[in-house]
């Protein structure tokens, strides 16, 4: 939480208002409707298993068979599941084709003991209470990082990278299920083995578990696909993005980040006449270029590790994004890692706005702008220009959040910077945050001041120093 005792006292009352209704509400809920009144009458799942970041589309059509009428939803995961589960969305999908609408709806874990099978538990709040006899279409998206496993767990340059994916041909759930059906889809044809649990099919990229009927509720059935995967498994290990915020009219970022290809390990040695020569084949999930969507209007671009500057970067954009194309120093095979630093300008006027109440305040997109990465541990830090006073974040979801004092030179008491940081983080959370500060105009002249002053002390010391006669004479 931000420190910020003004701030504090504002918000404390109606916080602690919100705090006490909100678990009112939460106890009448979980009281009021036991898991037991909902049942599904059709469950579809996919499964998209061609990235290294697999995502899975939960199709429930649920209805109230209880007495009493339903305000929330429950869906279970395994707990390996929950343990990698780096998004959760929902939404209610109101209307069929063309006038279908999607409502986000919220999604909250609870904290439940002595479930079959060890399942985590996460309620979907509905907007409005599901009747008796009502049915109900939810979708749910989930986002699960690091959940293939290389096997083999090392491999050479010229071979294929194949993985595991484990998980249940039953959709795990607190409700019995009527119907019930799960694709996987695989990056190629090449599957090396799956478990079969009657009926299985497989066609082209797509493995079909079911339809299965009736199963009452925590059913599970373990699975083990091998495939092919050769998606490059970029890894950021740690991430901070530096913004900071100058009033002479840009935003500075400096982003450095530690990089690694967690694929399966490159075993022998690496021969780049083979790489460069036969490209298909040798190599197949290492990669050599990274792209990174920016702003619009970004410039003084420069990419640089611990040796130097590295000049095999490629800008291009429009109004609307720019790219930005680099190439480590070697191409990142299994178990490599890369470590560089990114750093660019965007004009402030197209982040800092000033707020209806009289403050200032950044918005920024949250974070990391490589496609297709998993982030293990991202910071952002925000340094506000000297004399801010009151920095408050707003992110549409929960970080860890601190204030740090930073200095640069000719910074007198230092700058708030806010401190966000998120573990497990991927492009669908690149959502926009801000953060809210008052700013007094005067601290601008603060340091032209400060240097004319020191410039002006200076040249009087000179001056003086010329006119006072210092020599010892004779007289
Ligand atoms: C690296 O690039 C930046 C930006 O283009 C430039 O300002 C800096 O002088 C370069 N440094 C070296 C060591 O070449
Ligand atoms: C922040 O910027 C995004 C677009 O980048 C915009 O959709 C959003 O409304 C802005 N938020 C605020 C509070 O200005």
């Amino acid at each position: 939480m931000l420190k910020s005792a003004m701030e504090g006292r504002l918000l404390l009352r109606p916080l602690l208002l919100l705090l006490l209704i909100s678990s009112l509400f939460f106890i009448k809920i979980s009281s009021s409707s036991p898991p037991q009144q909902i049942q599904i009458l059709t469950a579809e799942r996919r499964i998209d298993l061609t990235s290294h970041i697999v995502r899975v589309f939960l199709t429930l059509k649920a209805e109230n068979t209880g007495a009493s009428q339903a305000s929330e939803v429950l869906v279970a995961l395994p707990p390996t599941q929950a343990e990698h589960l780096a998004v959760i969305k929902a939404a209610s999908i109101e209307g069929k084709r063309k006038k279908k609408t999607v409502l986000p709806l919220d999604v909250n874990p609870i904290e439940l003991a002595d479930t079959p099978n060890g399942a985590c538990l996460y309620s979907i709040s509905l907007l409005k209470p599901l009747k008796t006899g009502d049915t109900t279409t939810l979708e749910v998206l989930l986002i699960l990082t690091h959940s293939l496993e290389p096997f083999p767990k090392e491999i050479g340059q010229s071979e294929s990278q194949l993985v595991y994916y484990r998980d249940s041909a039953l959709i795990l759930s607190p409700y019995h299920i009527r119907e019930q059906t799960t694709y996987l889809k695989t990056p190629n044809t090449k599957v090396e083995s799956y478990t079969v649990v009657d009926p299985t099919n497989r066609a082209g990229t797509e493995l079909k578990y079911g339809r299965y009927d009736s199963h009452p509720p925590y059913s599970y059935s373990p699975i083990l696909v091998h495939f092919e995967n050769n998606h490059p498994f970029a890894v950021v290990e740690e991430l901070v993005r530096e913004v900071e915020v100058s009033h002479w009219g840009s935003l500075q970022i400096t982003e450095h980040y530690k990089l690694v290809h967690a694929g399966a390990k490159h075993n022998g040695i690496f021969s780049r006449v083979e790489y460069q020569s036969r490209p298909s084949v040798s190599g197949a999930s290492s990669f050599k270029r990274l792209l990174l969507t920016l702003p619009p209007r970004v410039h003084s671009v420069y990419y640089r590790d611990e040796i130097g500057n590295i000049s095999s970067s490629h800008l291009r954009g429009d109004s609307y994004k720019s790219e930005l194309e680099i190439e480590p120093r070697y191409p990142l095979f299994g178990g490599w890692k890369a470590t560089f630093v990114i750093g660019y300008g965007l004009p402030l006027q197209d982040f800092l706005f000033e707020s209806s109440d009289g403050r200032r305040y950044l918005n920024f997109t949250f974070g990391c702008p490589l496609l297709e990465t998993v982030v293990n541990k991202l910071t952002i830090k925000v340094v506000l220009p000297e004399g801010s006073t009151e920095p408050s974040a707003v992110v549409p979801f929960p970080v860890e959040q601190y204030l740090e004092t930073s200095y640069s030179y000719l910074d007198i008491v230092g700058r708030h910077t806010v401190v966000l940081k998120k573990e497990n983080v991927v492009q669908e959370l690149n959502a926009p945050f801000q953060v809210y500060y008052r700013f007094n105009p005067i601290f601008l002249l603060a340091e032209p001041l400060m240097l004319a002053s020191a410039f002006f002390l200076f040249f009087a010391g000179c001056i003086a120093y010329l006119h006072v006669d210092l020599s010892i004479r004779k007289s």
